[in-house]
């Protein structure tokens, strides 16, 4: 590749190193500013991977001059040493292409000297990303996301797809979106739970990462009506085993060095700072959690709900990561098995950070009369089952699995306190665009 292409780079900015010194390199990025000294003008130009300082004199200074910042950029020429106090080296600028020029007034500021308010942000998502500050965080969702398949596939689960599209409810009735699908009533997916439960027969161990869409009138910094989340469900495994692989993957996860790995040289390395979460993760029962909320001064009943606040007050005790399960049963889906030694319990659990739930899962019913039974008790139509009931007969295995909110994992990696900050194009009651 020839370094006097006109659209291609030759090295990203972190790539332009000592070694460099005194060779012809090209660059291509967006102008994130101009400092005009007179006779040469300093620019500094920002890729994705951090940014770099060219000089410019001459032939070169006329062509960049009264450029508009964040124009797109390419410039080629030669390493040398700087004496600026930001940047080591820097690029004597032989030839410049301003690409695209930026028209100006831009909606916000993606250098973040200007600090906007999410909304406005999210207005202007693609522009936002220019600011390092909110790439990074999309730099490392992808590379945790890499960072679970690996650690999902070396424990032999077979990632799926299964249909967003569906004909009946998966979760039982509420909070489904329904449309008109050809004369028939449709609905977009809540989970994929009862695809995972009839893939593992055949498959033993499936995982999916896809969205689910829930129809929740909740104006929150934690809920949205579009999600991504990491389902897995596996054959012949109890809810405590569930419970080891949400402890393993969430581990891994919070392994910089392995996020490192997986992101393109070292961009992360100084951007990145995990919290650092106390392994192994307690796991406590719903009765300790109430017993502890009692203590506190918290008035509820066992077998209610948690609300908010009562969460928060949790939180507030437990910091970190912590189990809460063993759940009344009648808290949870008619999917999830009773205890055998208390029938009003359930073999359950929610992985939590502080006040935050983070995953849900358990030990489901492989029995199809026992679950066509806890259908009917949750005031659900077996009639509407009837398809994933049959699957039932075909040899079910004892099974389990969870469903991590995976943009909630997000938040609690990236400090985040708004969910909105870690989707690029969050859907909830009040955002459609972009
Ligand atoms: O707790 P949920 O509803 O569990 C299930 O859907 C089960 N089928 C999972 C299983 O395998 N048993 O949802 C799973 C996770 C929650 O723990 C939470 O982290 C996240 O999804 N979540 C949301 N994230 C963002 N916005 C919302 N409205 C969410 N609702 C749930
Ligand atoms: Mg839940």
């Amino acid at each position: 590749m020839s370094v006097f292409d006109d659209i291609h780079r030759t090295h990203y900015t972190d790539q332009v190193q000592e070694t460099l010194i005194g060779q012809v390199v090209s660059i291509a990025g967006w102008i994130e500013d101009i400092r005009d000294i007179g006779k040469v003008a300093f620019l500094t130009i920002r890729d994705i991977r951090g940014a770099a300082q060219v000089v410019l004199s001459a032939n070169t200074l006329s062509v960049a001059k009264d450029k508009p910042r964040q124009s797109a950029i390419i410039v080629s020429g030669v390493v040398q040493h700087s004496k600026s106090k930001d940047f080591p080296l820097e690029i004597k600028a032989e030839k410049v292409n301003i690409v695209t020029e930026a028209i100006h007034p831009l909606p916000i500021d993606p250098t973040g000297r200007v600090e906007s308010a999410i909304d406005k942000r999210l207005d202007s998502r693609a522009l936002d990303l220019r600011n390092p500050k909110t790439s990074s965080i999309f730099l490392l969702r992808s590379a945790v996301l890499d960072n679970i398949r690996t650690t999902l596939r070396s424990k032999a689960f077979v990632e799926v797809n299964t249909p967003k599209i569906i004909g009946s409810a998966s979760e039982g009735g509420a909070n489904l979106f329904g449309f008109e699908y050809f004369k028939k009533q449709a609905y977009l997916a809540q989970s994929p739970q009862l695809y995972k439960e009839q893939l593992i027969l055949a498959l033993d161990r499936v995982f999916e990462i896809g969205v689910y869409f829930r129809a929740e009138n909740s104006h929150t910094v934690r809920h949205l009506t579009e999600f991504l989340s990491v389902d897995i469900e596996a054959a012949f495994i109890n809810y405590e085993d569930a419970m080891d692989l949400a402890e393993e993957v969430i581990r891994n996860t919070f392994n910089v060095n392995k996020i490192i790995d997986r992101t393109d040289g070292d961009v992360l390395h100084d951007r990145l700072q995990l919290p650092t979460p106390r392994f192994p993760i307690d796991r406590l029962t719903y009765e300790q959690c109430i017993e502890g909320l009692w203590k506190e001064g918290e008035k509820l009943e066992f077998g209610e709900d948690l609300s908010d606040a009562s969460l928060r007050k949790l939180g507030e005790i437990h910091k970190g990561f912590y189990f809460i399960k063993d759940w009344p049963l009648k808290l949870k889906p008619f999917y999830i098995h009773e205890k055998l030694d208390n029938l009003e319990l359930s073999q359950s659990f929610d992985l939590q950070y502080g006040y935050l739930e983070l995953i849900s899962g358990g030990q489901r019913h492989h029995d199809p009369v026992k679950l066509r039974k806890r259908l009917i008790d949750q005031g659900l139509n077996p009639m509407n089952f009837d398809r994933h009931l049959r699957v039932f007969g075909w040899g079910m295995p004892p099974h389990s699995g969870w469903g991590l909110g995976f943009d909630r994992l997000m938040m609690v990696l990236t400090h985040s306190d708004n969910i909105r900050e870690t989707v690029l194009y969050p859907r909830d009651t009040e955002r459609l665009i972009p």
